[in-house]
């Protein structure tokens, strides 16, 4: 390879040293030069946020050092020229000192799996740089950029809260009155304790780049990567020059554009242009007339322009900087805002742009500069349009860009709609423009821009009068260009965001109109707009949640080193929050080691006719290509090949694998190979076509009681309905990983996996290769999230990698991208039961009927058992006499699904639920009344036969109505609800029965390995793995109430196949459950046997007792059992019970919600650790949400996932978490079955998340009952923007309608 041109140095500072960067090899492709674990990479668009760093720069607009927040993984290298970098290592260590910010959020219990938490304190640390007391606002800002599966909860809230300049209204609310004061308790960790943030600790700005600041370099600098050559001038006439030189070379600044397209849609540019140092692009002017931004201000830096100017100018000045303002603050997160420029976002031209529309309709003018001179362009449709008149030439750049003051008698909104309130590309937004003539309410002009729907705009002459609204709708839907196949699809619902924006507007004008007129003429003419429609025009605010914890503290006479029902914080919460704790990826580079990417299918059904990849080993470093026949042992299951051959079932499936010196070279070699296919008949990818086709996995699985036909014909009504549950992506925040490295002897491997099943991957590789399982030992040091999805396939990546890794003879690492995993691994199945109910006047059901299909994908995988599963809990905790269910898993040709966090049962029990409602409308009752109603009320046994009393479902559900004021609040809501016609409130209660483990006695089994040293510590091995949910942290209090020692005596290193064998998975919340009865086992087999020592030495200490020590195993479990042929068993250990309630408020106009509250009360019994319990409840709770209002899989007809980046795929955000969020462990609660008699409470939660579909529901049913709507809709979660907005039908919705069937 020929050596590069000699590049300039490129002077940046990484945690207060100097880097010195070799770039031959790190351009672009990498985020930072220096090997920092702490910063993980979890998306690489940055849209997930665990990536955050702090880059501090002389800001040449404020004139001081800004520290910003950015995502390392958008940033590339060459653009921190001059900069400070500080990443999460570089402010505190468990070595030296924490910084508070990492103290509070590992103490007050806010990490879980740990993954993004680097990410979430370099957000805080950054803000509390800038603002050592912020603001409730700052705060909420600074952490609204990132995405959380499971671990937006309260503690995290409350580690923000304790660094606010005034305290949250929350903070001071006194504990809610409980049972007697000695028993329950609300607090989690002791605030007291942490340390002060001191400001004057931090790191300074390196003096080097001060001066460097101060002194500017006037040289163009150059820096040559492999394919890619860096070119900054420091001046503007260089640049123009530059860009005359290579007109075809984009500017680049943020690379929030640039950057994403160039990973995803594989766009290269040879020369990329940095403005980054040029005055001229950063400088902002005002005139009389305006503002002028420079291009190359961040969007961050327009903020505070803007906030500044409106704070001075009056009001009539400042509309469109106002509508500018409210958009920036919702427009992606605070680190993209940070990085991305005004430049970059207006040549970018999204159709989703949010700043653009607003622009066009305030008359900005683009500040075009190029060698030959400068001109001045209208941002306007045209140039959205690209139209080449009204556009840049190649040899152009955008200096800066005018935006005109707003005058007396125009006013200026914005609108956007997106899947969720922050974070979010919009479906729609808008911007509209009136001018009226002076004095009057006759409108001279009226622009109105949308993005993502095309542009429009409207010129009016008329009064501002409804007639006005009515016709500006219909020429709306004319002139919007919104055909059927508009990208993005949800046609109907965009067109009816466009006349809705206009309505909101009207209605805001409208408002502000009246007061100016009345002041110069009769207002008569306008009556007021009644108090139920001034709802339409309050947006949600977003709010810090807030809540209160509670739980049983332990008996008082507990001895206080026993750990055990104490909220001791996550063992490796610390290192969490450092970075220092170690995933998979984190593993440093081995000696030889390669790197592999999967090859997948592009077709959902096809034959494989033939796969070429001779150019693909042309390539510099790329080694090999695996396919099917490198397989020595077995490849997969006949009906799931770990590696395809002949033919292919769906698309994602994996067809072969490249392995190469460097990613960046396998994934190039990636796109050179090149498979032809044929595709076959059928492609079936629904339920209904499943149905159709006969296409199943497995037989129907039935439970039936009582005589189902008989009861029909002897109720008094009957309801059938339909419900639809959308799949759900895993979206554990660090992909599937795996590192294999063979060793030298005895054909041994040694295997490092993100998994929650290493013996299933140790005894998948051993088939593969066809090597003994002795040989294979698979580590787990700790998960960075698992919810089901790394049970099964981290077994399959496991195997392939290891067939590379023998065929190369050296170690391979296999890391998904996110977009390749989302792709890949199938999630959640998505459920279509249909239901029959029969029920008496008063509420009581007689006999139900439902039958459910999953969407299985295109292997069976656990699509059987979720089947089973989803039968088994159908029922939650009503006793109907008459039942039948029946479940069948559908064969499409999607990637297969897979386990998930709940097992069926959240889907399944949607089902279940939606017929309470049903029933509650045709009876005309509420319906927690039909839930009471219907609800198990003594000793009884399931519809599979098994005993079970209902006590403590009935405690809590009581208890949860008590502490949410279910009552009164529900009467709250219905006087909301009459008050207001746009906004209306809904409420739900909903009770949970739900089991616990596997339906057979060998899933319920595990084991432990107890080492005592002479030093007296002590070594716990057991077979659950540490995903998150604080397994480790619980075995360790389990071993020391055991052997009655502290904690600190203790340690755990990983779990391994070596130390503990043959394990089952960890999952179905069993994990603390049973590994905690083997580890206490074997304390308590060592303890006896050092019974003789401590007899003869009682006064001697642990380190005197343990001068003999041993080790030994011990296998502990519940038995299970169900007998499906005579619909009968034993399959659950226990059940944990629930209940959950939540508020919210639907904006009918735009179909978003707020959600003002829950409450839950779940039945823990005695908590091992109640801090880590809570965290469960509430993780899951949030997932469950997710599932139930903003996660929605999209494919294209051909079967291929659209939605494969946090872009596209929303999960909640801490803005997403209800404003108030409670939680209670139900006191006083006992299960002799489990350790120390606590519950397993993983997954439970997730259904509880369904108490705010159903508060959804409710709020959209008061629509329909007001507006005298049928009360019979399709239930379909998620229940995303779209569908409450339809389902909320009023004048826009017809009109939408009416145009479709007339257009
Ligand atoms: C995670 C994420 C979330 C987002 N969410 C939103 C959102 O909610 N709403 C929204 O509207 N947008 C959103 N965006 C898009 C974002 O606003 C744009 O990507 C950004 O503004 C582009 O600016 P940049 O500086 O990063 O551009 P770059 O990527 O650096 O450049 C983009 C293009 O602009 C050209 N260019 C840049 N400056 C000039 C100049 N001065 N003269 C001529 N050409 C120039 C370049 O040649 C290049 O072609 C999001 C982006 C990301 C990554
Ligand atoms: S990895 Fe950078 S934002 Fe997700």
């Amino acid at each position: 390879m020929p050596c590069p041109p000699q590049s300039d140095q490129l002077v940046f500072f990484v945690n207060g040293r100097k880097v010195k960067c070799p770039l031959w090899h790190l351009f672009l492709d990498h985020p930072l030069p220096v090997r920092l674990t702490g910063t993980k990479y979890a998306c690489g668009r940055g849209g997930c946020g665990a990536c955050t760093v702090m880059v501090s720069k002389n800001d040449p607009v404020f004139k001081k050092i800004r520290h910003f927040s950015v995502t390392a993984c958008l940033v590339p290298i060459c653009s921190l020229y001059g900069a400070a970098v500080t990443t999460v290592e570089g402010i505190g260590s468990i070595k030296t000192r924490l910084h508070p910010v990492q103290e509070r959020i590992a103490k007050s219990h806010g990490t879980q799996c740990g993954f993004c938490t680097p990410g979430m304190v370099m957000s805080m640390y950054t803000l509390l740089r800038n603002h050592p007391q912020p603001s409730e606002e700052q705060l909420m800002e600074a952490l609204g950029g990132k995405s959380d599966t499971e671990k937006v909860h309260h503690p995290r809230g409350q580690m923000g809260t304790v660094f606010l300049a005034a305290p949250h209204p929350a903070q001071h609310r006194p504990s809610p009155p409980q049972a007697p004061a000695s028993v329950i308790c609300t607090k989690l960790f002791a605030k007291e304790e942490f340390q002060p943030l001191d400001p004057t600790q931090e790191l300074v700005f390196p003096p080097e780049l001060l001066r460097m600041a101060e002194n500017p370099e006037k040289r163009t600098l150059t820096f040559y990567g492999e394919r890619v050559t860096w070119i900054s001038p420091g001046t503007l006439k260089d640049l123009l020059e530059l860009k005359v030189k290579h007109p075809e070379a984009p500017l680049i600044l943020g690379n929030t554009s640039l950057g994403p397209a160039m990973k995803s849609e594989g766009r290269f540019h040879p020369i990329l242009l940095s403005p980054a140092r040029i005055s001229e692009l950063t400088r902002v002017t005002e005139t009389s007339e305006g503002l002028t931004i420079g291009a190359g201000c961040s969007l961050a830096q327009m903020k505070d322009v803007l906030a500044e100017r409106i704070s001075k100018l009056p009001e009539e000045k400042t509309q469109t900087y106002r509508a500018l303002l409210k958009h920036l603050k919702s427009l992606a997160g605070p680190q993209i805002r940070n990085m991305a420029s005004l430049g970059g976002h207006i040549i970018s031209r999204h159709s989703y742009s949010d700043l653009n529309p607003i622009l066009a309709v305030g008359s900005a003018t683009l500040n075009l500069t190029s060698a030959e001179g400068t001109r001045q362009i209208p941002l306007n449709e045209y140039f959205l349009a690209g139209l080449a008149s009204a556009d840049l030439k190649p040899e152009e750049i955008l200096e800066s860009v005018h935006i005109p003051h707003s005058r007396k008698w125009e006013f200026v909104s914005a609108f956007r709609q997106a899947q969720c309130q922050q974070n979010a590309l919009p479906h729609v937004n808008a911007s509209m423009r009136v001018l009226f003539k002076e004095g009057t309410d006759s409108v001279e002009h009226l622009s109105i821009a949308y993005g993502g729907v095309g542009a429009a705009t409207v010129s009016a002459h008329k009064r501002w009068d409804e007639l006005m609204l009515d016709e500006a709708c219909r020429l709306l839907l004319d002139e919007v260009s919104l055909p059927g196949s508009a990208p993005g699809g949800r046609v109907e619902f965009k067109r009816t965001l466009v006349v809705s924006f206009l309505f909101k507007f009207y209605l805001e004008v409208l408002q502000e109109l009246k007061k100016l007129v009345k002041l110069v003429s009769d207002s008569r003419r306008h009556p007021d707009i009644s108090d139920r429609f001034l709802s339409a025009l309050e947006d949600f605010p977003v709010a810090i949640p807030q809540g209160v914890q509670t739980y049983q503290s332990v008996d008082p006479h507990q001895p206080p080193r026993d750990p055990v029902g104490r909220p001791i914080m996550h063992l490796s919460g610390l290192k969490h929050a450092t970075g220092e704790a170690i995933f998979c990826d984190d593993i440093p580079v081995v000696d030889k080691e390669l790197f592999m990417v999967l090859v997948t299918s592009s077709r959902a059904h096809a034959k494989i006719i033939s796969i070429d990849f001779s150019e693909a080993l042309k390539l510099p470093g790329v080694l090999d290509v695996v396919t099917a026949e490198d397989v020595p042992g077995t490849n997969g299951a006949e009906d799931d090949k770990l590696l395809a051959v002949d033919e292919v079932l769906c698309v994602g499936q994996v067809i072969c694998a490249v392995v190469a010196e460097t990613d960046v070279q396998a994934k190039r070699a990636v796109e050179m190979i090149k498979i032809t296919y044929e595709d076959l008949e059928p492609a079936i990818f629904t339920i209904q076509d499943a149905v159709k086709h006969n296409s199943f996995l497995c037989p129907e699985k039935k439970l039936e009681q009582g005589n189902i036909e008989e009861a029909f014909e002897k109720v008094d009504q009957i309801v059938e309905g339909e419900v639809h549950v959308g799949g759900q992506e895993h979206f554990y925040m660090e992909t599937q990983r795996v590192l294999v490295i063979p060793k030298t002897e005895d054909k041994e491997l040694d295997i490092f996996v993100s998994t929650q099943d290493p013996a299933h991957v140790q005894k998948t590789v051993s088939s593969t290769l066809n090597i003994p399982i002795n040989r294979i030992t698979c580590h787990v040091k700790r998960v960075g999230g698992g919810f089901g999805g790394k049970v099964g396939r981290p077994a399959a990546l496991g195997a392939i990698a290891a067939v590379g890794a023998i065929k190369t003879g050296r170690p391979i690492r296999l890391v998904l991208d996110r977009e390749d995993d989302m792709l890949i691994t199938g999630g959640r199945h998505p459920l279509f039961g249909k239901y029959k109910v029969g029920f008496m006047n008063s509420g009581r059901i007689k006999a139900l009927d439902i039958e459910c299909y999953i969407n299985g994908g295109c292997t069976l995988d656990d699509s059987e058992l979720v089947t089973e599963f989803l039968i088994l809990k159908l029922e939650n905790a009503y006793k109907i006499r008459n039942l039948r269910f029946r479940g069948r898993a559908c064969m499409t040709n999607l990637p297969s699904n897979t386990a998930f966090r709940g097992f069926g049962f959240p889907q399944g029990t949607l089902v279940t639920e939606s017929c309470i409602t049903a029933v509650a409308a045709k009876c005309g009752l509420l319906p927690e009344k039909i839930r009471e109603k219907n609800m198990y009320k003594t000793v009884d046994k399931t519809i599979y036969k098994q005993a079970f009393s209902p006590e403590t479902l009935i405690r809590c559900w009581n208890e949860c109505l008590d502490k949410s004021s279910f009552h009164s609040r529900r009467i709250q809501v219905e006087e909301f609800n009459k008050k207001n016609y746009w906004k209306k409130k809904g409420i739900s209660i909903i009770p949970m029965k739900f089991s616990v483990g596997f339906a057979a006695t060998s899933y319920h089994q595990a084991a432990a390995l107890v080492h005592i040293y002479t030093d007296g510590s002590v070594l716990v091995t057991h077979g659950g793995n540490e995903l998150g949910q604080g397994i480790h942290t619980k075995m360790l209090q389990v071993a020391s109430r055991e052997l009655k020692i502290p904690m600190s005596y203790m340690h755990i290193c990983e779990t391994s196949t070596a130390t503990v064998p043959n394990t089952i998975a960890t999952a179905a919340s069993i994990g603390a459950d049973v590994n905690g009865r083997a580890v206490q086992n074997a304390c308590q087999i060592l303890l006896k046997r050092l019974e003789p020592i401590i007899k003869k030495n009682p006064e001697g200490t642990w380190e005197d007792w343990v001068s003999l020590k041993v080790s030994l195993s011990s296998l502990r479990g519940y038995k299970a059992f169900m007998d499906w042929d005579r619909g009968e068993g034993d399959p659950f250990p226990y059940y944990v019970y629930g209940a959950a309630c939540s508020e919210v408020e639907i904006d009918c106009l735009t179909g978003a919600h707020k959600k003002i509250r829950t409450d839950i009360v779940m039945d823990a019994c005695c908590s091992l650790n109640p801090a880590i319990d809570i965290g469960q409840i509430e993780g899951s709770f949030i997932q469950g949400m997710g599932l139930y209002t903003t996660e929605e899989l999209k494919y294209s007809p051909e079967g291929v996932l659209y939605s494969r980046s946090p872009d596209e795929y929303k999960i909640p955000t801490i803005t997403d978490v209800p404003e108030e969020f409670n939680v209670s462990l139900l006191p006083s609660s006992q299960t002799p079955l489990t350790i120390y008699s606590s519950k397993g409470l993983g997954e439970s939660g997730m259904f509880l998340g369904s108490s705010v579909f159903f508060a959804i529901a409710d709020a959209v049913a008061a629509v329909r009952t007001e507006r005298d709507i049928a009360e019979n809709f399709i239930v379909q979660s998620p229940a995303t923007p779209e569908w409450v907005r339809m389902a909320c039908a009023d004048r826009f919705t017809d009109m939408v309608w009416n145009y479709c069937l007339f257009s």
